[in-house]
């Protein structure tokens, strides 16, 4: 595994995101929801330094690739917090193809929330993103698969406490274990 973002980078970024998403709102009460499962541990680091008043919340999202249903995102409905009349701020672990926050963001404005906005660890430098550019991003990285700091590949590895870019055999052996 070749590290790309290291621990103590990751901590710079998040920081700096706290302080862009705290300036940006003023301190505005907001509705953070999380994006499950991706964005766990940059939420747990996000929102402990944010300074604005703060309602919590998850949302559960999968995309089902290969098989019938390629690329279809799933959307659980059952988001335990309400977003009505809420100015929301949704965070993911990455934006890629766009399509997850895309999606996502237009689910929630349509449950009646007054504002979305979203904010993600990665954005990924690559052609063919679609819908609107996420509002905060921590870092901008090349187009590679990337684990780590909640970033799975077959829900494994979430658990590094940095940003990794997993080998050919890696990715062969994680499907064996
Ligand atoms: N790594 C992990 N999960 C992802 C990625 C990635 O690079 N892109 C979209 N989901
Ligand atoms: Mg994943």
């Amino acid at each position: 595994m070749r590290t790309l973002i290291d621990e103590s980078q990751l901590d710079d970024g998040v920081s700096k995101l706290a302080k862009e998403i705290d300036s940006n709102y003023g301190g505005r009460p907001i509705t953070v929801v999380a994006v499950m499962t991706g964005s766990l541990v940059l939420f747990a680091d996000l929102i402990r330094r944010l300074s604005m008043p703060q309602r919590v919340g998850v949302i559960h999202a999968s995309s089902y690739r290969g098989g019938t249903q390629a690329g279809k995102l799933e959307i659980d409905s059952k988001m335990l917090i309400d977003v009505q009349n809420r100015d929301v701020l949704l965070v993911d672990d990455i934006y890629d193809t766009g399509a997850t926050l895309t999606k996502l963001s237009a689910a929630i404005a349509e449950m009646g929330a007054s504002s979305v906005s979203t904010a993600v660890l990665l954005k990924k430098l690559r052609p063919k993103q679609i819908g609107p550019k996420p509002d905060f991003v921590a870092f901008e990285i090349p187009d590679e698969f990337v684990v780590g700091y909640g970033l799975d590949y077959l829900d494994m590895y979430r658990n590094l406490p940095f940003i990794g870019v997993l080998e050919p055999d890696e990715i062969e052996a994680t499907a064996r274990q």
